[in-house]
């Protein structure tokens, strides 16, 4: 009897199963979401691919979906110029995170509904025509952060219960009609004016207006102090300088000698070199081998040339050093500027770690990559030369510079995000085999003149040819960056990366090093810092205050973004395809804050 039921309720799953497989029928979030698009006027056609024929809705514009349950997690169509009203279908997306509409002319009230999206994180509805008042049902939303609610037409009170929203770092009602004292209770107290501004008839603390029936009570805001700290941590000193000069002048005659034969050599073996690239090859003597390497034909200089460059390199030309060796700039007759890295040869393993890096990165190409063009190994020591990059690492631009060449905006940071984020899932997912950089730091992203990022140092990757080929038992990698498990088992992954890339995020946001003595105090690192700081900041507290042009939405964005590459589960961490889609995403929203100017055509 027992297994008669069991028989039974297996076969209706499977008919089930393969009825949904053979009619592809659209999941139930997809339903929700064509209801929602049934009350909007999509004047301009934007989401034209959001079909019920479709299996699931996340590949439609503006829509994402969790990787693994296909739920949908964030609706993102700021200014796609929609109209009509807010469906209230919207309470049945209950996993739903972010809901960006602003930027659009919808009318008619906030739904209560959306009490029901209980995961919501992010809502912004700025910049439309909603009318009404706020439900006061928001007040349940527990893990809203940010609350943009401006330039609409909403009136009436502020509801108290939104002072429940203790994880609330953002909140702006600004250019509305309500009215009445501002609650000064919770979450709400934390506000200021900048939350509250144009509305005529609100008064409270808040906005320094004391309401009638409440005279008399200080005026007195909390003020957000300039505690910035200011502890810079030493750059790793430069070292075996004087080595390097020693040896390069005790070879001078050697290479006189040298450079003949080299020329010689290489005018009668010019063009049969069939590889990608062209080697040329000097025995000397004994073991000793000079050769030069040059990637696609990509150092279009002589060999002498280059190799009386290396040559007289000395002090006055190094940019920086770092664990491997020292870094020279290289500039040549007609001023083509190059980077040269000496790899220190006294170090243990040092040999392959330089053909390892030569190997791979002169096979790889990509505009978000630092560019190998050769390599030189002489007998005392092996040099890369690689792309100039005239803005030094991004580490310094965060954490050396004086105020003397300018600081990074906001919007500069977000490309730096944006580009680092390309080269890393290059890496990961396009290059084959695929790499894992193990490295990813501030100090290893490198700025071109247009402040376009390099991520370079491929040193310690690995190519992944076999399972057991990334065990290694050094953990390589620099503290403050590296993944729990990494430090742990010694084994990096391209989850150990996304970890490394999201403590890059939080660097870029809050202007700190991941090892700033203000976390080491608390025993913490940048990650277990924002962590132990959960409800209790708002979004201008923690972004660095440098960047004047910071703006919530994408503040709250790249955080949202780095939690999720740093939570302790790798499993739980998105690909770096994944984090690359999210940033573009939630970051390169048409038009941003452009909006107030016009309504410009590209958008
Ligand atoms: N291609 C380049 N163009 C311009 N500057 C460079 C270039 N490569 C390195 N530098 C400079 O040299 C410094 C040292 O680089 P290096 O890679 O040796 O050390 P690091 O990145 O600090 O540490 P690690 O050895 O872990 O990579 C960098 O911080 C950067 O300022
Ligand atoms: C949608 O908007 C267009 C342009 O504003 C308007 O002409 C049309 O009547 C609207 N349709 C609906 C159903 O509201
Ligand atoms: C919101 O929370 C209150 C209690 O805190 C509860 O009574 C109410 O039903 C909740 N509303 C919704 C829509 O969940
Ligand atoms: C807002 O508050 C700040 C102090 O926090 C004050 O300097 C400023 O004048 C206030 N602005 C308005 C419009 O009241
Ligand atoms: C809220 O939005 C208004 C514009 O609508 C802006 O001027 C104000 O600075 C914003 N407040 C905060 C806290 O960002
Ligand atoms: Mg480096």
């Amino acid at each position: 009897m027992q297994m008669g039921m069991e028989v039974w309720y297996f076969k209706l799953i499977l008919a089930a199963t393969l009825l949904g497989i053979s009619s592809h029928a659209l999941t139930e979030d997809g339903e929700t979401l064509l209801e929602i698009k049934s009350t909007l006027n999509d004047t301009k056609n934007f989401l034209s691919n959001w079909r019920d024929t479709d299996a699931t809705p996340c590949k439609w514009t503006g829509v994402s979906c969790h990787p693994n349950d296909l739920r949908v997690t964030s609706i993102n169509l700021p200014y796609m110029q929609l109209e009509g009203i807010v469906s209230s279908s919207i309470g049945k997306l209950n996993r739903l995170q972010r809901l960006k509409l602003h930027g659009n002319s919808l009318h008619g009230v906030i739904p209560n509904e959306i009490a029901h999206c209980s995961e919501l994180r992010a809502l912004y509805l700025r910049a439309n025509y909603l009318q009404g008042g706020i439900p006061s049902e928001i007040g349940n939303l527990s893990y809203l952060t940010v609350l943009d609610l401006s330039s609409n037409l909403l009136k009436g009170a502020i509801p108290s219960s939104l002072g429940r929203l203790t994880r609330l770092r953002y909140l702006n009602l600004s250019t509305n009609f309500f009215s009445g004292e501002i609650p000064d209770f919770g979450a709400l107290s934390a506000f200021g004016n900048k939350s509250f501004i144009g509305n005529l008839d609100l008064c409270g603390r808040q906005v320094q207006k004391p309401c009638r029936t409440s005279l008399g009570f200080p005026v007195v805001l909390p003020h957000a102090g300039s505690d910035e700290a200011a502890v810079p941590t030493k750059r790793s000193s430069h070292h075996t300088k004087g080595l390097l000069i020693g040896a390069m002048s005790a070879l001078g005659v050697a290479f006189i000698v040298l450079l003949t034969f080299l020329w010689i050599w290489f005018l009668s073996k010019k063009e049969t070199a069939a590889n990608r690239y062209t080697e040329v090859k000097k025995k000397f003597e004994s073991e000793a081998a000079t050769i030069l390497v040059t990637f696609h034909g990509d150092l279009p200089y002589p060999s002498s040339e280059i190799i009386e460059k290396i040559e007289s390199l000395d002090e006055e030309d190094v940019v920086g050093s770092g664990g491997f060796g020292t870094v020279y700039r290289m500039v040549m007759n007609d001023c083509g500027t190059f980077a040269v890295k000496r790899i220190d040869r006294s170090r243990e393993g040092s040999v392959q770690l330089f053909e390892r890096e030569l190997e791979i990165l002169g096979s790889i190409k990509h505009i978000n990559l630092v560019n190998l063009r050769g390599y030189c190994r002489l007998p005392t020591s092996k040099l890369l030369i690689y792309d100039y990059l005239a803005n030094g690492s991004l580490e310094d631009f965060l954490h050396e510079r004086g105020d003397d060449r300018g600081t990074l905006s906001w919007s500069a940071r977000l490309k730096i995000a944006l580009g680092s984020a390309r080269g890393l899932a290059y890496l990961h997912h396009d290059c084959c085999p695929r790499i894992v950089h193990r490295d990813i730091k501030s100090g290893n992203v490198l700025l071109d003149e247009n402040m376009e990022p390099h991520v370079s140092d491929f040193g310690l990757a690995k190519l992944l040819v076999d399972e057991d080929a990334n065990v290694t038992t050094v953990v390589a990698g620099t503290f403050g960056y590296l993944a729990p498990e990494y430090l742990q088992s010694g084994r990096a992954t391209e989850k150990s990366d996304v970890y490394s890339f999201g403590v890059l995020l939080l660097e870029l946001v809050t202007g700190k090093r991941p090892t700033d003595p203000c976390f080491i105090k608390k025993g913490l690192n940048i990650v277990g810092w924002l962590n132990s700081l959960l409800g209790g900041y708002r979004l201008e507290d923690v972004v660095d205050r440098r960047c004047t042009d910071a703006d919530a939405e994408t503040v709250e964005a790249v955080l949202n973004i780095a939690a999720r590459c740093t939570v302790a589960s790798p499993d739980d961490r998105p690909s770096m395809n994944q984090v690359l889609q999210l940033l573009e995403q939630e970051v390169l929203s048409p038009c941003p804050s452009d909006f107030y100017e016009s309504h410009s055509d590209y958008c």
